[in-house]
């Protein structure tokens, strides 16, 4: 009775820890311990973590900065004791990775290669408790911008995708800024190139490149390698090389990694993907930035259960929608008070984009309407949302949720205006939005409402709705990222921003979604000073959560820290981001208080 939908993970939720403190923070019953850290060795000659001495080349042996998606896959035939995890290193922190008295260039070159993707083997000896990474494991890889990456889909080879350096269009050095992702039913992660704009100087060329804001970089990376300036002869084209859902293979270490050009080009949050009715393969995606948009691509060809090979290619071809939602009530105001008919509701439609062989747009060519995206669903009136995040389907139900994070510019009229699906006018918290398709999950239309509309139920100036459930019972939630489901279909939502919006640190948060207790909020866990929760993986019935600690005291610099998270060696020197796991100590300490909701 004490866990919401039966949950087996018992646990009393955590109080919120306030922003300044530099505490990672679980459940009673609970302890916690790094499986990686920043620097870690990955392979047998990896070159040791020297944080005053670090090196291009060392850091491509070991793993990168700033984990953010978590992904692990069980080896199979092995009882659960051995895996393969996958993470994503989405940015770097100049301030805190590299001593000041380093010269550009060089640290030019370590931003760079602190970039990129891992793959890393895990042991462990039996199902439940912790896992160990193995140095030197047969699957272990890194991803850097010496990695080759083909481009597949039917804008591969495309003129838009072609440069000096690659005349085919085809081969691309490396990926940026991965930020979450999610395993495919065949075996596969997909990662989403995200904030990759960033990265170029030289100005807007085109009007695309405008509408993605794409030229305004000034990591000066251009410096040390021509194609990150878009002024550059031949190198117009490169930003349009980034922005891709990416399909790794953790099980073969010499696979290709592709981009899915199907998939269109924005700033990928992620992708999840579940197999629909009627077997085609159906994504679900999150464009991240302010009034940018929900996606869903539907595959041509069908899954075919235990035929691997065909099953990688089901995301090379397919029709690409984008969201329009439409509410079913006025705002009784515009500060995210009920609607009228008290709850924040109505109906939508995906829109068609593409149908794998040809636009369905006015003025879009396919391959413009992959490679130019967003500018393919302005002209469709796609919804504006505030900064979609990502988008998961529930395993149990089938039901869509989407994080919502935030967006303080939405105006109160006009084009921006509030609307019933974003109904703060300054929305400082985010909120998470459920999707119910109303015609299958490759079909055109769905139902949907706001699941929570966060804050801090404590602060009375700030309206905040939790599902229909009692707000003084609830733990309080500010900023949703990433999303996850536990073994009876409950949400589970990591967080990023907290500290801006409701002063707590960031955190992993348990939301029950059925039943009498929908919306109920419980907190599982608190991160450091600064960090933000990423990628969480929750094995309820083994009662162990994974979470990928990023960008730990990221506002402090060289010699100044503001965390020294993980608290192990070199911990004051500087803060080093982790993926951690969470897990039960001992026996007989699985009946914690009864939770603030009961
Ligand atoms: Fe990298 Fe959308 O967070
Ligand atoms: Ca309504
Ligand atoms: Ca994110
Ligand atoms: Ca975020």
């Amino acid at each position: 009775e004490y866990a919401p939908s039966g949950t087996p993970l018992v646990f009393a939720p955590i109080a919120p820890v306030d922003a300044e403190a530099d505490e990672m923070s679980v459940p009673g019953g609970y302890t916690w311990s790094p499986i990686i850290r920043y620097g870690d060795p990955l392979f047998e000659d990896s070159t040791p973590f020297d944080p005053e001495n670090t090196t291009a080349e060392a850091l491509a042996t070991q793993f990168g900065y700033n984990n953010d998606y978590t992904e692990i896959l069980e080896v199979p035939g092995c009882d659960g004791r051995r895996a393969v995890m996958f993470n994503n290193h989405e940015y770097d922190n100049v301030a805190l990775m590299v001593p000041p008295s380093t010269g550009e260039r060089q640290s030019i070159e370590i931003q760079m290669a602190a970039h990129g993707l891992s793959a890393v083997d895990l042991e462990r000896t039996k199902r439940g408790r912790p896992w160990t990474y193995v140095v030197g494991g047969e699957r272990n890889r890194r991803f850097t911008f010496d990695t080759d990456f083909e481009l597949v889909g039917p804008a591969a080879g495309a003129e838009l995708l072609q440069t000096a350096a690659d005349p085919s269009g085809i081969t691309v050095k490396g990926t940026i800024n991965n930020c979450a992702g999610r395993r495919t039913p065949w075996g596969t992660v997909l990662s989403g190139e995200e904030n990759f704009h960033g990265y170029f100087a030289g100005g807007a060329q085109t009007e695309a490149q405008r509408r993605y804001g794409v030229g305004d970089g000034i990591r000066k990376w251009e410096t040390v390698d021509p194609r990150f300036s878009t002024a550059n002869v031949g190198f117009v084209n490169e930003s349009n090389r980034y922005g891709w859902i990416v399909e790794v293979d953790p099980f073969d270490p010499d696979s290709t990694p592709r981009k899915h050009t199907a998939m269109g080009r924005f700033k990928h949050e992620g992708a999840s993907t579940i197999i629909g009715e009627d077997g085609r393969a159906v994504a679900y995606m999150g464009d991240d930035q302010a009034f940018e948009y929900v996606y869903k691509f539907v595959s041509r060809d069908t899954y075919v259960d235990g035929d691997r090979a065909h099953n990688m290619a089901l995301l090379n071809n397919g029709s690409l929608y984008v969201a329009r939602f439409t509410g079913d009530s006025e705002l009784v105001d515009a500060h995210g008070t009920l609607p009228e008919d008290g709850e924040f509701d109505g109906t939508g439609e995906w829109i068609q984009l593409t149908d794998g062989e040809s636009s369905l747009v006015d003025g879009f060519t396919l391959e413009e309407a992959l490679v130019n995206t967003r500018l393919a669903a302005d002209a469709v009136g796609a919804t504006k949302m505030d900064r979609p995040e990502d988008v998961e389907f529930s395993p149990i139900t089938g039901k869509i949720y989407a994080s919502l994070t935030k967006n303080g510019d939405r105006e109160e009229s006009g084009e921006l205006g509030v609307d019933e699906v974003n109904p703060r006018a300054a929305n400082r918290d985010g909120h998470v939005l459920e999707i119910i398709e109303a015609e299958g999950q490759a079909g055109a239309t769905f139902t949907w409402n706001l699941l929570l509309v966060a804050g801090d139920p404590a602060n009375e100036d700030y309206e905040v709705y939790f599902g229909g459930y009692p707000i003084d019972k609830v733990s309080p939630i500010s900023c949703p990222d990433n999303l996850a489901f536990d073994s009876v279909g409950n949400l589970w939502v990591s967080t990023d921003g907290a500290p801006d919006g409701i002063g707590y640190n960031d955190g992993l948060f348990r939301v029950t979604l059925e039943g009498q207790d929908r919306g109920y909020t419980e907190q599982f866990l608190s991160v450091p000073r600064d960090a933000e929760v990423c990628g969480p993986n929750v094995y309820d019935e083994d009662g162990l959560v994974v979470v990928a600690v990023q960008h730990p005291g990221e506002d402090g610099e060289w010699g100044a820290q503001r965390s020294q998270f993980p608290y192990q060696e070199f911990s004051e020197l500087l803060p080093r981001p982790a993926v951690v796991q969470t897990y039960r100590t001992g026996r007989g300490d699985d009946t914690p208080p009864r939770g603030p909701g009961h």
